[in-house]
């Protein structure tokens, strides 16, 4: 087992990586749970996949268990999820001493992360997450939140998780576009800060998405040590954790039009929007052109959209993309903040970005006026 540390003063904890945690899952939270109780939120398809075996495991360590259980995809992290979510655990009685464990992809983390965060001012949460996604970047650094029309991800809270369990065998059951989703956030540290992780990944990235037991460890534990290690440092995105945002501009200007669904989901808008930043670097001059094809042949081997014409839902205009970069919480006072690339593993941060170049950029890559 890996166990990774976030540290974070009074509230650190760790990250366990394994396969076969959910059986242990009640023997770990049990000393976290001081009234014995937990409220699990999950969406229906996990819960019907891998609900009954956390179930047996809380029971088996003498917790009392209930389960909240949502719509699957990405509308339940709503005003109206939310809503729904903090009134069910209303109903249920969940006391201040009591825990919320979120179950299943980034979805379900954000949404009872930030429900935890708000739920009587504040209680304490366990992230289990079931995704690749989930397990090597939603699940830890204590983001949460829900959509709303005006964008994604708008209205939350940092609320940092007491116990991360990621465990790996549930990810056999994840389908296979899913997984090759969350593989775009982990080529993604590897082009933000680690270029031997990287290079590695070019060889050995094949394993990971077949699920291989050590490649599938080594990969989700470096991650998590990324991740750990910069939001101990900048835990509300002062400075270096706006790294983890390599590839999000784009990827997010392209998910808000085409509807946050499944046309193009968050992760295939990563994979996209990094090959763009490393193109658009390229074009700046930050790094070389070499780079830019390396980073796009890593995550086309993997099945993943790499150009506009990839992405279902096409064409896509120009200044409709601007627009909603504009709307994005790093663009400051109009100007647009991208993550850029000196090479692979050296990702910096480039605020007040013109438009024009951006728009200039677009058009090169096939957006239409
Ligand atoms: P998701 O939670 O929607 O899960 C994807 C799908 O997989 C769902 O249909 C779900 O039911 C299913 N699923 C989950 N686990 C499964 C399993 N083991 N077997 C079979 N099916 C399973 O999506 P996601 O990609 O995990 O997360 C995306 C969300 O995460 C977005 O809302 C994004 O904004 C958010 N996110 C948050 C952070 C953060 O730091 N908080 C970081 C990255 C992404
Ligand atoms: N996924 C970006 C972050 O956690 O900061």
């Amino acid at each position: 087992m890996t166990s990774v540390r976030v540290g974070l003063g009074a509230r650190s904890y760790d990250v366990l990586i394994e396969g076969g945690l959910i059986e242990r899952a009640g023997a770990l939270m049990a000393p976290l749970l001081p009234r014995g109780r937990t409220a699990v939120v999950c969406d229906s398809t996990v819960k019907a996949l891998h609900g009954l075996q956390l179930e047996a495991s809380l029971l088996a360590a003498g917790l009392t268990v209930d389960f909240v259980v949502v719509a699957p995809g990405e509308q339940t992290k709503s005003w109206d999820g939310l809503a729904d979510v903090s009134d069910r655990l209303l109903a249920l009685g969940l006391d201040r001493g009591d825990v919320i464990t979120a179950f299943g992809g980034g979805v379900v983390g954000d949404l009872a992360g930030f429900a935890a965060s708000i739920y009587k001012r504040g209680i304490d949460f366990i992230q289990i997450p079931t995704t690749l996604l989930a397990q090597v970047d939603s699940s830890v650094g204590g983001k949460t939140a829900i959509d709303t029309a005006r964008g994604k991800n708008l209205i939350g809270a940092f609320h940092q998780p007491r116990l991360v369990l990621a465990d790996l065998d549930v990810l056999a059951t994840l389908p296979a576009r899913e997984l090759r989703a969350g593989y775009a956030e982990v080529i993604k540290y590897g082009m933000l800060g680690d270029a031997s992780f990287f290079a590695w990944l070019e060889q050995q990235g094949g394993h990971v998405l077949d699920l291989k037991p050590e490649a599938l460890e080594h990969a989700v534990a470096r991650c998590v040590q990324m991740k750990a290690q910069i939001v101990g440092e900048d835990e509300r995105e002062a400075a270096a954790r706006a790294l983890l945002n390599l590839g999000h501009t784009f990827g997010h200007a392209l998910e808000a039009e085409t509807g946050y669904g499944v046309a193009l989901l968050h992760g295939e808008g990563v994979a996209l929007g990094c090959a763009q930043a490393f193109r658009f670097s390229a074009a700046l001059g930050h790094c070389t052109l070499e780079d830019a094809r390396r980073v796009e042949k890593a995550i086309a081997a993997a099945g993943l959209p790499t150009r506009l014409s990839d992405a279902q839902g096409g064409p896509f205009a120009a200044d409709r993309l601007i627009a909603h970069m504009g709307q994005d919480k790093k663009a400051e006072g109009g100007r647009l903040t991208f993550v850029l690339a000196r090479a692979i593993g050296e990702a910096f941060v480039a605020k007040g970005v013109d438009s024009e170049a951006v728009r200039a950029f677009l058009l090169a890559e096939g957006a239409t006026p």
